[in-house]
Protein backbone atom coordinates (compact mmCIF):
# COMPACT_ATOMS: atom_id res chain seq x y z
CA UNK A 1 0.00 0.00 0.00
CA UNK A 2 1.40 3.18 -0.76
CA UNK A 3 -0.50 6.13 -1.12
CA UNK A 4 -1.02 9.68 -3.68
CA UNK A 5 -1.88 12.68 -2.15
CA UNK A 6 -4.84 11.72 0.16
CA UNK A 7 -5.81 8.40 -1.74
CA UNK A 8 -3.91 5.50 -0.76
CA UNK A 9 -2.86 2.85 -3.73
CA UNK A 10 -3.85 -0.92 -3.02
CA UNK A 11 -1.03 -2.64 -4.96
CA UNK A 12 -1.39 -6.14 -5.73
CA UNK A 13 1.23 -8.03 -7.62
CA UNK A 14 1.10 -10.62 -10.08
CA UNK A 15 2.22 -13.87 -8.53
CA UNK A 16 4.24 -15.04 -11.69
CA UNK A 17 5.79 -12.00 -14.20
CA UNK A 18 5.01 -12.95 -17.52
CA UNK A 19 8.44 -11.12 -18.95
CA UNK A 20 10.19 -14.57 -19.38
CA UNK A 21 7.82 -15.35 -21.87
CA UNK A 22 8.93 -11.87 -23.49
CA UNK A 23 11.80 -11.11 -25.89
CA UNK A 24 12.34 -7.58 -25.23
CA UNK A 25 15.11 -6.84 -28.13
CA UNK A 26 12.23 -8.26 -31.10
CA UNK A 27 9.35 -6.03 -30.05
CA UNK A 28 6.42 -5.08 -32.56
CA UNK A 29 4.28 -1.83 -31.72
CA UNK A 30 1.52 -1.98 -29.53
CA UNK A 31 0.88 -5.86 -28.68
CA UNK A 32 2.82 -6.70 -25.44
CA UNK A 33 1.62 -5.60 -22.24
CA UNK A 34 3.30 -5.15 -18.85
CA UNK A 35 2.53 -7.70 -16.12
CA UNK A 36 0.38 -4.29 -13.73
CA UNK A 37 -2.08 -1.66 -14.43
CA UNK A 38 -2.92 1.05 -12.40
CA UNK A 39 -6.93 1.67 -12.13
CA UNK A 40 -8.41 4.87 -10.03
CA UNK A 41 -12.35 5.37 -10.29
CA UNK A 42 -14.16 8.84 -10.09
CA UNK A 43 -17.72 8.78 -8.32
CA UNK A 44 -19.50 11.20 -6.22
CA UNK A 45 -17.84 14.13 -7.83
CA UNK A 46 -13.81 12.59 -6.28
CA UNK A 47 -11.21 10.13 -7.33
CA UNK A 48 -10.97 7.48 -5.37
CA UNK A 49 -10.46 3.56 -4.90
CA UNK A 50 -6.90 3.82 -6.85
CA UNK A 51 -4.78 0.54 -7.07
CA UNK A 52 -2.56 -0.86 -9.07
CA UNK A 53 -3.40 -5.02 -10.11
CA UNK A 54 -2.44 -7.56 -12.57
CA UNK A 55 -2.55 -6.35 -16.13
CA UNK A 56 -6.35 -7.99 -17.10
CA UNK A 57 -9.55 -7.56 -18.46
CA UNK A 58 -12.16 -4.92 -17.33
CA UNK A 59 -15.54 -5.71 -17.15
CA UNK A 60 -17.99 -3.24 -18.11
CA UNK A 61 -22.09 -2.66 -18.79
CA UNK A 62 -23.28 -2.91 -21.87
CA UNK A 63 -24.88 0.36 -21.64
CA UNK A 64 -20.97 2.07 -20.64
CA UNK A 65 -21.38 5.83 -21.88
CA UNK A 66 -18.23 6.19 -23.44
CA UNK A 67 -18.91 3.48 -25.94
CA UNK A 68 -22.04 5.31 -26.70
CA UNK A 69 -21.07 8.38 -26.56
CA UNK A 70 -17.38 8.48 -26.68
CA UNK A 71 -16.16 10.38 -23.72
CA UNK A 72 -12.98 8.82 -24.09
CA UNK A 73 -9.43 10.71 -23.80
CA UNK A 74 -5.79 9.29 -23.28
CA UNK A 75 -2.22 10.18 -23.51
CA UNK A 76 1.08 8.28 -24.76
CA UNK A 77 4.82 9.17 -23.69
CA UNK A 78 7.26 6.74 -22.90
CA UNK A 79 9.94 5.57 -20.31
CA UNK A 80 13.15 4.78 -21.73
CA UNK A 81 16.21 2.84 -20.19
CA UNK A 82 19.39 5.18 -20.30
CA UNK A 83 22.61 3.88 -21.10
CA UNK A 84 23.54 3.88 -17.58
CA UNK A 85 20.69 1.56 -16.52
CA UNK A 86 18.15 4.86 -15.18
CA UNK A 87 14.84 4.67 -15.94
CA UNK A 88 13.15 8.12 -17.16
CA UNK A 89 10.45 9.64 -18.52
CA UNK A 90 10.34 12.47 -20.93
CA UNK A 91 8.51 15.79 -19.79
CA UNK A 92 5.99 13.34 -17.94
CA UNK A 93 4.25 17.01 -17.08
CA UNK A 94 3.40 18.04 -20.44
CA UNK A 95 1.51 15.51 -20.82
CA UNK A 96 -0.61 15.41 -17.65
CA UNK A 97 -1.05 19.01 -18.48
CA UNK A 98 -2.48 18.22 -21.95
CA UNK A 99 -4.55 14.85 -20.43
CA UNK A 100 -6.39 17.74 -18.66
CA UNK A 101 -6.72 20.18 -21.94
CA UNK A 102 -8.35 17.12 -23.35
CA UNK A 103 -10.70 16.52 -20.18
CA UNK A 104 -12.13 19.90 -20.22
CA UNK A 105 -12.95 19.48 -24.08
CA UNK A 106 -14.18 16.23 -23.42
CA UNK A 107 -16.66 17.67 -20.18
CA UNK A 108 -14.47 15.04 -18.11
CA UNK A 109 -13.45 15.54 -15.08
CA UNK A 110 -9.22 16.42 -13.79
CA UNK A 111 -6.91 14.66 -13.14
CA UNK A 112 -4.87 16.13 -10.48
CA UNK A 113 -1.90 16.58 -12.34
CA UNK A 114 0.64 15.11 -9.02
CA UNK A 115 -1.75 12.43 -8.69
CA UNK A 116 -1.95 11.71 -13.28
CA UNK A 117 2.52 11.54 -12.04
CA UNK A 118 2.06 9.75 -9.25
CA UNK A 119 0.22 6.38 -11.23
CA UNK A 120 3.00 7.28 -13.37
CA UNK A 121 5.95 6.77 -11.34
CA UNK A 122 3.70 3.81 -9.06
CA UNK A 123 3.41 1.83 -12.07
CA UNK A 124 6.65 1.96 -14.04
CA UNK A 125 8.68 1.21 -11.10
CA UNK A 126 6.62 -1.18 -10.25
CA UNK A 127 6.87 -2.67 -14.10
CA UNK A 128 11.08 -1.58 -14.58
CA UNK A 129 12.02 -4.28 -15.86
CA UNK A 130 9.62 -4.63 -18.69
CA UNK A 131 11.81 -1.59 -20.02
CA UNK A 132 13.82 -2.71 -22.68
CA UNK A 133 17.85 -2.07 -22.97
CA UNK A 134 17.95 -1.98 -26.95
CA UNK A 135 18.46 1.27 -28.37
CA UNK A 136 15.18 2.94 -30.32
CA UNK A 137 12.94 0.82 -27.55
CA UNK A 138 10.83 1.85 -24.70
CA UNK A 139 8.28 1.55 -22.59
CA UNK A 140 5.14 3.17 -23.77
CA UNK A 141 2.82 4.29 -21.30
CA UNK A 142 -1.09 4.72 -22.11
CA UNK A 143 -2.75 6.89 -19.40
CA UNK A 144 -6.58 7.32 -20.40
CA UNK A 145 -9.43 7.84 -19.16
CA UNK A 146 -13.60 7.04 -20.15
CA UNK A 147 -16.84 7.61 -18.87
CA UNK A 148 -18.34 4.67 -17.39
CA UNK A 149 -21.88 5.33 -16.24
CA UNK A 150 -24.73 2.45 -17.05
CA UNK A 151 -26.66 4.77 -18.98
CA UNK A 152 -28.05 5.61 -21.94
CA UNK A 153 -28.54 9.18 -22.82
CA UNK A 154 -26.72 12.10 -23.89
CA UNK A 155 -25.56 13.91 -21.20
CA UNK A 156 -21.99 14.43 -19.22
CA UNK A 157 -21.20 11.19 -16.78
CA UNK A 158 -20.67 11.13 -13.87
CA UNK A 159 -18.78 7.60 -13.44
CA UNK A 160 -15.18 7.71 -14.77
CA UNK A 161 -12.22 5.27 -15.30
CA UNK A 162 -8.99 6.38 -14.95
CA UNK A 163 -6.23 3.42 -15.96
CA UNK A 164 -2.85 3.45 -16.80
CA UNK A 165 -1.09 0.55 -18.38
CA UNK A 166 2.04 -0.34 -20.14
CA UNK A 167 3.62 -1.62 -23.19
CA UNK A 168 7.16 -2.48 -24.35
CA UNK A 169 7.25 -1.28 -27.71
CA UNK A 170 10.24 -1.81 -30.87
CA UNK A 171 10.70 1.60 -33.61
CA UNK A 172 7.29 3.23 -35.24
CA UNK A 173 8.90 3.99 -38.34
CA UNK A 174 11.53 2.04 -39.93
CA UNK A 175 11.59 4.15 -42.67
CA UNK A 176 11.54 7.99 -44.72
CA UNK A 177 7.27 8.09 -44.48
CA UNK A 178 4.85 9.46 -48.14
CA UNK A 179 2.28 11.06 -47.09
CA UNK A 180 -0.74 12.00 -49.19
CA UNK A 181 -2.34 15.40 -48.64
CA UNK A 182 -6.17 15.32 -47.61
CA UNK A 183 -8.10 16.95 -50.46
CA UNK A 184 -11.43 15.59 -49.69
CA UNK A 185 -11.45 14.45 -45.48
CA UNK A 186 -11.41 16.39 -42.72
CA UNK A 187 -9.52 15.46 -39.37
CA UNK A 188 -10.75 18.94 -37.05
CA UNK A 189 -11.88 22.42 -37.85
CA UNK A 190 -12.47 25.66 -35.96
CA UNK A 191 -13.74 25.28 -32.57
CA UNK A 192 -13.95 21.07 -33.06
CA UNK A 193 -11.78 18.94 -30.84
CA UNK A 194 -8.67 18.60 -33.12
CA UNK A 195 -6.27 20.30 -29.92
CA UNK A 196 -7.52 17.31 -27.72
CA UNK A 197 -6.43 13.76 -27.50
CA UNK A 198 -10.22 12.26 -27.76
CA UNK A 199 -10.38 8.60 -29.15
CA UNK A 200 -13.40 10.23 -31.57
CA UNK A 201 -10.42 12.27 -33.11
CA UNK A 202 -8.94 8.87 -34.27
CA UNK A 203 -11.77 6.90 -34.85
CA UNK A 204 -12.74 9.59 -37.55
CA UNK A 205 -9.22 9.44 -39.36
CA UNK A 206 -9.38 5.62 -39.94
CA UNK A 207 -10.97 5.50 -43.10
CA UNK A 208 -9.35 8.69 -44.94
CA UNK A 209 -5.97 6.63 -43.86
CA UNK A 210 -6.78 3.16 -45.01
CA UNK A 211 -7.76 4.62 -48.37
CA UNK A 212 -4.48 6.33 -48.90
CA UNK A 213 -2.42 3.23 -47.52
CA UNK A 214 -4.50 1.57 -50.52
CA UNK A 215 -2.40 3.95 -53.06
CA UNK A 216 0.70 3.17 -51.31
CA UNK A 217 1.64 6.02 -48.69
CA UNK A 218 1.83 5.65 -45.07
CA UNK A 219 0.07 8.72 -43.53
CA UNK A 220 -2.53 11.44 -44.48
CA UNK A 221 -1.31 14.97 -44.20
CA UNK A 222 -4.21 16.88 -42.64
CA UNK A 223 -5.60 20.13 -44.15
CA UNK A 224 -7.69 22.80 -42.78
CA UNK A 225 -11.60 21.68 -43.62
CA UNK A 226 -12.82 25.04 -45.14
CA UNK A 227 -10.39 24.96 -48.12
CA UNK A 228 -7.76 22.05 -47.91
CA UNK A 229 -5.24 24.76 -48.05
CA UNK A 230 -3.42 25.13 -44.40
CA UNK A 231 -1.71 21.63 -43.81
CA UNK A 232 -1.81 20.55 -40.09
CA UNK A 233 -0.39 17.57 -38.95
CA UNK A 234 0.14 13.50 -40.16
CA UNK A 235 -1.67 10.78 -38.49
CA UNK A 236 0.08 10.63 -35.00
CA UNK A 237 2.54 13.44 -35.58
CA UNK A 238 3.04 16.63 -35.69
CA UNK A 239 4.34 18.68 -38.80
CA UNK A 240 7.74 20.04 -39.56
CA UNK A 241 9.13 21.15 -42.82
CA UNK A 242 12.41 23.46 -43.55
CA UNK A 243 12.20 25.90 -46.66
CA UNK A 244 15.32 27.71 -47.59
CA UNK A 245 16.89 26.92 -44.00
CA UNK A 246 13.92 27.93 -42.27
CA UNK A 247 11.52 25.81 -40.15
CA UNK A 248 8.14 26.31 -40.40
CA UNK A 249 5.41 24.11 -38.47
CA UNK A 250 1.29 25.01 -38.25
CA UNK A 251 0.64 26.98 -35.19
CA UNK A 252 -1.47 25.31 -32.26
CA UNK A 253 -4.53 26.98 -33.38
CA UNK A 254 -7.10 24.28 -31.28
CA UNK A 255 -7.27 22.21 -34.59
CA UNK A 256 -4.08 19.95 -33.68
CA UNK A 257 -2.56 18.63 -31.05
CA UNK A 258 0.28 20.72 -29.26
CA UNK A 259 3.17 17.63 -29.33
CA UNK A 260 5.03 17.63 -26.47
CA UNK A 261 8.01 16.54 -29.54
CA UNK A 262 7.18 19.22 -31.46
CA UNK A 263 8.00 21.68 -28.98
CA UNK A 264 11.12 19.74 -27.93
CA UNK A 265 11.62 19.61 -31.74
CA UNK A 266 11.49 23.38 -31.98
CA UNK A 267 13.67 23.79 -29.18
CA UNK A 268 16.62 22.02 -30.63
CA UNK A 269 16.27 23.62 -34.10
CA UNK A 270 16.83 26.59 -32.77
CA UNK A 271 19.50 25.14 -30.87
CA UNK A 272 21.27 24.47 -34.09
CA UNK A 273 20.66 27.96 -35.45
CA UNK A 274 17.30 27.84 -37.41
CA UNK A 275 14.32 30.45 -36.93
CA UNK A 276 11.05 28.43 -36.52
CA UNK A 277 8.48 30.13 -37.94
CA UNK A 278 5.13 28.21 -35.98
CA UNK A 279 2.44 29.62 -38.33
CA UNK A 280 0.04 28.93 -41.01
CA UNK A 281 1.85 27.09 -44.36
CA UNK A 282 -0.35 26.29 -47.13
CA UNK A 283 0.22 23.46 -49.59
CA UNK A 284 1.05 25.79 -52.32
CA UNK A 285 3.43 27.64 -50.25
CA UNK A 286 5.12 23.69 -50.18
CA UNK A 287 4.76 23.01 -53.38
CA UNK A 288 6.15 26.25 -54.79
CA UNK A 289 9.14 26.13 -52.38
CA UNK A 290 9.73 22.03 -54.00
CA UNK A 291 9.80 23.83 -57.37
CA UNK A 292 12.22 26.56 -56.58
CA UNK A 293 14.27 23.37 -55.34
CA UNK A 294 13.97 25.04 -51.68
CA UNK A 295 12.14 22.59 -49.89
CA UNK A 296 15.17 21.52 -48.09
CA UNK A 297 13.57 18.94 -45.84
CA UNK A 298 10.39 17.45 -44.36
CA UNK A 299 9.11 15.39 -41.01
CA UNK A 300 6.64 14.60 -38.46
CA UNK A 301 7.40 14.57 -34.82
CA UNK A 302 5.68 12.47 -32.15
CA UNK A 303 6.32 10.48 -28.83
CA UNK A 304 5.60 7.06 -31.29
CA UNK A 305 7.95 7.38 -33.50
CA UNK A 306 10.33 10.51 -32.34
CA UNK A 307 11.12 12.73 -35.59
CA UNK A 308 9.99 10.51 -38.77
CA UNK A 309 11.57 11.99 -42.02
CA UNK A 310 9.11 12.34 -44.92
CA UNK A 311 10.32 10.85 -48.42
CA UNK A 312 7.37 11.93 -50.38
CA UNK A 313 4.17 14.61 -49.73
CA UNK A 314 1.94 13.67 -52.66
CA UNK A 315 -0.25 16.71 -53.38
CA UNK A 316 -3.23 16.12 -56.38
CA UNK A 317 -1.14 13.43 -57.76
CA UNK A 318 2.44 15.53 -57.63
CA UNK A 319 5.67 13.73 -55.80
CA UNK A 320 7.03 15.93 -53.64
CA UNK A 321 10.11 14.29 -53.24
CA UNK A 322 12.56 15.03 -50.09
CA UNK A 323 16.63 14.66 -50.88
CA UNK A 324 17.63 12.47 -47.96
CA UNK A 325 21.12 13.85 -48.34
CA UNK A 326 20.05 17.45 -46.92
CA UNK A 327 18.13 15.63 -43.98
CA UNK A 328 17.99 17.95 -41.46
CA UNK A 329 15.63 15.37 -39.25
CA UNK A 330 17.76 12.91 -39.14
CA UNK A 331 20.22 15.44 -37.23
CA UNK A 332 17.70 16.45 -34.73
CA UNK A 333 16.01 12.96 -34.37
CA UNK A 334 19.51 11.64 -33.41
CA UNK A 335 20.18 14.27 -30.55
CA UNK A 336 16.79 13.78 -29.31
CA UNK A 337 16.78 10.21 -28.99
CA UNK A 338 21.06 10.92 -27.07
CA UNK A 339 18.50 13.29 -24.81
CA UNK A 340 15.99 10.43 -24.13
CA UNK A 341 18.81 7.61 -23.53
CA UNK A 342 21.10 10.04 -21.59
CA UNK A 343 23.74 9.88 -24.12
CA UNK A 344 23.95 13.64 -24.46
CA UNK A 345 23.67 16.13 -21.78
CA UNK A 346 20.02 16.89 -20.78
CA UNK A 347 20.48 20.77 -21.00
CA UNK A 348 17.03 21.68 -20.85
CA UNK A 349 16.07 19.90 -17.93
CA UNK A 350 13.46 17.47 -19.85
CA UNK A 351 14.59 13.93 -18.20
CA UNK A 352 12.52 13.02 -14.86
CA UNK A 353 13.61 9.56 -13.21
CA UNK A 354 11.59 6.78 -12.15
CA UNK A 355 12.90 6.79 -8.42
CA UNK A 356 10.10 4.16 -7.35
C1 LIG B 1 -2.88 13.74 -33.58
C2 LIG B 1 -1.51 13.78 -33.01
N1 LIG B 1 -0.72 14.81 -33.33
C3 LIG B 1 0.52 14.92 -32.83
C4 LIG B 1 1.03 13.97 -31.95
C5 LIG B 1 2.40 14.14 -31.38
O1 LIG B 1 2.32 14.47 -30.01
P1 LIG B 1 3.48 14.05 -29.00
O2 LIG B 1 4.73 14.62 -29.54
O3 LIG B 1 3.08 14.66 -27.71
O4 LIG B 1 3.50 12.57 -28.97
C6 LIG B 1 0.24 12.87 -31.61
C7 LIG B 1 0.74 11.83 -30.69
O5 LIG B 1 0.52 11.90 -29.53
C8 LIG B 1 -1.07 12.77 -32.14
O6 LIG B 1 -1.85 11.75 -31.81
Amino acid sequence: MSTILDISINVKEVSESRLKEVDLDNLAFGSTFSDHMFEMNYKNGAWGDAFIKPYENMTISPACSALHYGQAIFEGMKAYRTFDDKIMLFRPEKNAKRFNISANRMSMPDVPEELFLQALHAIVGLDKKWVPAKDGYSLYLRPYMFANDPYIGVRTSNNYKFIVFTCPVGKYYSKRIKVKVADKYVRAFSGGTGFAKAAGNYAATLYPALLVGKEGFDQVLWTDGYEHKYVQEIGTMNFFCIIDGVAYTPPTDGQILEGVTRASVITLLKDEGYTVKEQAITIQEIEKAFDAGKLDDAFGTGTAASVSPIAEINYNGKALTINENKSISEKIKTRLDNIKYGREEDRFNWMVEVMH
